[in-house]
């Protein structure tokens, strides 16, 4: 069994675009006048994984997991109590100005509200061409003016967009803009943090549709954090489940609905409809709240919710290890693909 956690930069494999190594965010609670730490809230609580070239990973996992407070991470808009970010060879934690004005051009957001991520007072193309001046594309007018135009064409808008104001867009459209804008400097990788979860269900489909298109076309590689266990099928190469700040399965898109290895992974995913209607499975659901990343649980952090959980569970940390291909924290090794067969739980 391999850990995946990496020890020195050497061992960046030049397939990956980012490496993240052991990375923690934890947020201090204060209290009293003097304002004392008394605890953490620990968001992202040891992290490690890869994206490589022009793929798409998938982060999902229930709300509070620290998928937003990962992404942020990585961009640097917080600063981790420990661990590494290495994007293209720069450690992003420890990188200094002329990295960081290079970092802040390939590496983008998307956030799930457009309307709280664009400025309601300008229009269209003052945003693009604001967003031009901070990335030193150009100063000259007509030349933002063109390169706006060309931005918006891509994204499936117009010249008559370009002097509109936000509130005179879609969501969809809205959410258009935000992606020519990320684009503005050439990007190369975009963190999307549920994109489309405030869309209605036809415009979620072309937007995540251009996505793909423009994934190809400019050779992107995506981080896509959701909740939407559909959608991170639909979009992602490999899929990172976090539960509680850490991630605790990673796996290849085709294993999603056939071979999981962790028991809330499988929960997770027995809520969706399997696409092939005559494959049975046995309706699983999660019981019991998320335990707070305050107080998070001796052990193996889910164990006060599985059911397959052992005296080992409850006092041992499982690491992400190597399992059968599969990147799995769990010390229980259950076989789920039983209760796939016979649409029985695996402990009967
Ligand atoms: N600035 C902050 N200060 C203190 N705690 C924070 C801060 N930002 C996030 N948290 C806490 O960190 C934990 C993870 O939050 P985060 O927003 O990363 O979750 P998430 O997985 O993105 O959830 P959601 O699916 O609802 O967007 C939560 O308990 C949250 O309250
Ligand atoms: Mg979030």
């Amino acid at each position: 069994m391999k850990s995946l956690a990496i020890s020195t930069e050497d061992e960046i494999k030049p397939s990956d675009l980012l490496t993240v190594n052991n990375l923690k965010v934890w947020f201090p609670i204060k209290s009293g006048v003097v304002q004392r730490t008394i605890g953490y809230v620990k968001a992202v609580d040891g992290v490690s994984f890869n994206v490589k070239k022009n793929e798409t990973l998938g982060v999902v996992g229930e709300s509070g997991s620290g998928k937003t407070t990962l992404a942020r991470a990585i961009l640097r808009l917080i600063k981790p109590k420990d661990g590494a970010v290495y994007f293209d060879g720069v450690n992003v934690v420890k990188a200094n100005r002329p990295q960081m004005k290079m970092l802040r051009q390939k590496m983008q957001i998307i956030f799930q509200d457009p309307y709280a991520s664009l400025d309601p007072r300008q229009t269209v193309s003052s945003l693009l061409r604001e967003a031009m001046l901070i990335h030193g594309i150009t100063k000259n007018k007509n030349e933002a003016t063109q390169r706006s135009l060309e931005l918006l064409r891509k994204v499936g808008l117009d010249e008559e967009h370009l002097y509109r104001f936000p509130h005179e867009f879609s969501g969809g459209q809205r959410q258009r803009i935000a992606v020519a804008r990320a684009l503005v400097a050439n990007a190369k990788f975009l963190i999307l943090d549920e994109p489309t979860s405030f869309l209605d269900v036809s415009v979620q489909a072309s937007v995540l549709n251009l996505l793909k298109d423009l994934q190809k076309e400019f050779d992107l590689t995506y981080l896509f954090i959701t909740h939407n266990l559909a959608v991170v099928h639909h979009m992602s190469d490999r899929v990172a489940v976090m539960y509680l700040g850490k991630i605790v399965e990673l796996v290849d898109k085709g294993s999603i609905y056939y071979d999981l290895k962790h028991p809330y992974t499988y929960q997770l995913m027995a809520a969706i409809p399997l696409p092939e209607p005559e494959a049975k499975k046995k309706e699983v659901l999660l019981e019991g709240d998320v335990p707070s990343p305050i107080n998070i649980p001796p052990g193996c952090r889910f164990h006060p919710r599985c059911k397959y959980a052992t005296e080992k569970c409850r006092k041992e940390e499982p690491t992400l290890v190597e399992r059968d291909g599969h990147l799995v924290a769990c010390h229980s090794e259950v076989d789920f693909s039983a209760e796939k067969e016979t649409g029985e739980s695996a402990d009967g």
